[in-house]
């Protein structure tokens, strides 16, 4: 290990045995965390070579189970969202992608911090199973086109190690890294195909378009050096997307976004990632694969998608079918404009923890969630607002929550005069060796 760490601290390439074998070995508990800490922070400086970087992947993502799809018919196609605030996209595009005749089998996470988890806003469902044998699980998709569960089984343990050190090794904020760590747990997912969201912005991790199409490029490379169809959308997260922050929230606006009455940016961004998806499974070109997506939302067969799985994940159906089902916050509270002029901003970062204050989301991982607790935005960025209009209703199940959640709020609102100029909601978007920018 003395050897390599050396080798990378000194910018040269390791070859493909000595990647496996340190990652194997690390693994084993064969090599001590402090040399393993030396050598993250020589890839920090020295970056990684592509060849590597797949190398590492595969490594990483062979340290635990791979997750053979096989039994399930036809092409399999998942999606990744580097993570954001409002992001409810996973509960839309599953079943527009799974009415076209193309199936989504995939493992989602929990939220964490300002960001939401799709795991979470299921089991906002009442009676939804988001934990599933594998059996279960290729049960659920063959019959309904689609599941969404929980990392199940032992899915990367390299990857968690790695994390857990890079978290406290000053080490998360590599793109190699972060690209190996995505990637690993997707390639382990099993699917043909991988959509690559990465989001930029005051609410994402990657805060500039520059690092995330360089990340997107990192890790495109990286599926498609594995045999796995991989694209990625640079899209939007320095507002909120759509207009619901909360769990049982971003449900119920997915579902309106399904019947049609979904926010204009939520539904852009969603018949976008649905139409990428349908291109990589080989469904026609792009534009006819958005065409397609829309499509399954005018016939409601998409709506059909998501009752079918729900049902079939043992939820109730009855609060898809009518949201006014849904449990309701116990308290509602009203955030008024302190002045008038346009929104130039909104620190989407700061909104996701005033819905985590609220009770929506994890301040750390063992805090308990209030599924129906959460931010309705009444407006947002580009908009003229009068000094004491409604910015925005907070849900709490205490009213005390409301002081601290407001301020939050208020203090990520930017209110200015003149108004700033609207930017796209998808910025770029990737394919192997193509980059193609709309900014
Ligand atoms: N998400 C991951 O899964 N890994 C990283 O390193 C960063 C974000």
């Amino acid at each position: 290990m003395y050897d390599l760490i050396m080798k990378k601290r000194n910018g040269e390439e390791l070859s493909e045995q000595e990647i496996r074998h340190m990652t194997q070995e690390y693994v084993a508990g064969n090599i001590p965390d402090y040399q393993m800490s030396a050598f993250l922070m020589s890839v920090y400086f020295k970056g990684m070579t592509d060849k590597e970087t797949s190398v590492m992947t595969d490594a990483v993502a062979r340290s635990g189970d791979m997750v053979d799809l096989s039994s399930i018919e036809g092409i399999k196609v998942d999606k990744h969202s580097t993570g954001g605030v409002g992001d409810k996209t996973t509960l839309i595009i599953a079943p527009i992608v799974a009415a076209c005749g193309v199936k989504v089998a995939k493992m989602s996470g929990r939220g964490l911090g300002h960001t939401g988890g799709t795991v979470d806003k299921m089991e906002a469902i009442p009676g939804m199973r988001t934990s599933l044998t594998q059996e279960e699980f290729f049960e659920v998709v063959n019959k309904t086109g689609l599941s969404v569960i929980g990392q199940s089984g032992n899915i990367t343990p390299a990857d968690k190690k790695l994390y857990a050190l890079r978290d406290v090794t000053a080490t998360i904020d590599s793109i190699p890294l972060i690209a190996i760590s995505i990637m690993s747990k997707k390639l382990a997912a099993g699917s043909d195909c991988i959509l690559l969201d990465v989001k930029t912005g005051s609410g994402a991790f990657m805060k500039t378009i520059e690092d995330s199409i360089a990340l997107a490029e990192c890790m495109v490379a990286i599926g498609e050096n594995s045999g796995r169809r991989t694209a990625a959308l640079i899209t939007d997260m320095d507002i909120p997307l759509g207009n619901n922050i909360g769990n049982s929230l971003e449900v119920i606006e997915a579902v309106a976004t399904l019947k049609g009455n979904g926010p204009k940016d939520l539904t852009e961004v969603s018949l976008s990632l649905a139409g990428n998806m349908l291109y990589l499974a080989g469904k026609g070109e792009l534009p006819a694969c958005i065409e397609m997506a829309k499509e399954a939302i005018v016939s409601g067969k998409a709506l059909e998608n998501l009752i079918a799985m729900v049902e079939a994940q043992g939820g109730d159906s009855s609060v898809i079918k009518d949201s006014d089902k849904f449990e309701k916050a116990a308290f509602a509270y009203e955030v008024k404009a302190p002045r008038s002029g346009y929104i130039t901003h909104m620190n989407t970062e700061a909104c996701g923890i005033a819905s985590m204050m609220l009770g929506a989301g994890r301040e750390t991982k063992d805090s308990i969630l209030d599924y129906a607790a959460g931010i309705i935005l009444k407006h947002k960025v580009g908009e003229y607002i009068q000094e004491g209009d409604v910015i925005a209703t907070l849900y709490a199940s205490e009213e005390d929550l409301f002081k601290a959640a407001e301020l939050k709020f208020i203090e990520a609102v930017t209110i200015a005069k003149q108004n700033v100029e609207k930017e796209p909601l998808i910025f770029a978007r990737i394919e192997k060796d193509k980059v193609e920018k709309y900014i």
